[in-house]
């Protein structure tokens, strides 16, 4: 970890540049907004000038709220939108709450985009299982459309989705165009309704109703880390390689460059080691750990 002194030197040194700087927001509009459940929204967002760099699904960008402060979010567009970027996001406190409540037309910084993909850009010929607990399903939005447009002809490819209870569901309309595109959706809930037709129960009961093949599956899994856990243990139960299995982590960020130490988990740094990594030692030992 390096001092508040060297950071602040090396902030300063990159705003001088002239060139953009990961440092710097860039300022992009909302163009479109869909309220996903009472405390969950989606914004699309375009750049008003300049973009950022390409991005890869599983990445995550900074994004600023001029006056109120910066947060990382997730980016939950496949790499194949363009300059329009999809962000979810849970209004959960101060900056979350300022950007759930932004209107079309409004202004916001973003800088990204910045860490460790799913690796779906080469997804290669295997099986897929993502699973995703709550608003997990975010960070793994463009990774799914990626499947779905690359993988899902030739292969097999399950999204298994865990929410606490059917109104916390998101993304409703994008299951019926995945489905469409050949993607096998399994959905369960904590606590069902009457209207509710999908299974009740935790996420990792759906894998038994998956299809695929545990020699040639790849496994994307996000959510609360006890969710995570415990879905690693079970795929690995059902015959999936630990090497096969990815897990996407979150701390609290600041800097989201691997400068100022906040996101630090054990020997990595999520925003530049991760956010997503590999299902090993010793990421999978150090979860239990609490957040600095
Ligand atoms: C790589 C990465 C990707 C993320 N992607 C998304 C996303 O796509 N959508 C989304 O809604 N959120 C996402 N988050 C979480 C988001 O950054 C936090 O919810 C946000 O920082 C909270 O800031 P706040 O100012 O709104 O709340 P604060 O006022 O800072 O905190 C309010 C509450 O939220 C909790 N909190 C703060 N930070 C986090 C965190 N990182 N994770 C969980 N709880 C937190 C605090 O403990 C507190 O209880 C991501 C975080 C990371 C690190
Ligand atoms: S957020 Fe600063 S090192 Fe990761």
């Amino acid at each position: 970890m390096i001092s508040a002194n060297q950071t602040s030197a090396t902030i300063a040194d990159s705003i001088n540049e002239p060139e953009a700087s990961p440092f710097v927001p860039l300022p992009y509009k909302i163009v479109n907004k869909h309220h996903d459940t009472q405390d969950i929204a989606t914004i699309t967002i375009e750049p008003v000038d300049k973009a950022i760099p390409p991005y890869k699904s599983g990445q995550f960008n900074m994004l600023t709220v001029y006056r109120v402060g910066e947060i990382a979010i997730s980016i939950s567009s496949p790499p194949t939108s363009g300059k329009r970027i999809v962000h979810t996001i849970r209004d959960v406190g101060a900056v979350s709450h300022a950007l759930f409540n932004l209107e079309i037309g409004d202004v916001i910084g973003v800088r990204g985009a910045f860490g460790t993909d799913w690796q779906t850009d080469e997804p290669g010929d295997a099986d897929y299982l993502v699973v995703a607990g709550g608003i997990g399903l975010a960070p793994l939005r463009g990774a799914v459309v990626e499947l779905a447009e690359k993988v899902a002809a030739r292969h097999n490819v399950n999204l298994l989705i865990g929410a606490r209870e059917p109104a916390q569901m998101i993304y409703e309309t994008d299951m019926k165009r995945l489905e469409q595109m050949g993607v096998k959706v399994y959905k369960t809930v904590d606590m069902a309704d009457s209207g509710w037709k999908g299974s009740v129960g935790l996420v990792t009961e759906l894998i038994e109703k998956a299809v695929f093949d545990p020699k040639n599956t790849k496994a994307l899994i996000c959510g609360p880390e006890v969710m995570i856990r415990f879905t690693a243990r079970k795929l690995i139960e059902f015959g999936i390689a630990a090497e096969s299995i990815l897990v996407s982590l979150e701390r609290n960020m600041q800097c989201g460059v691997g400068l100022c130490g906040h996101c630090q988990l054990g020997p990595y740094l999520i925003c530049r080691d991760g956010p997503v990594f590999p299902w090993a030692p010793p990421v999978k030992d150090l979860l239990s750990q609490k957040e600095r």
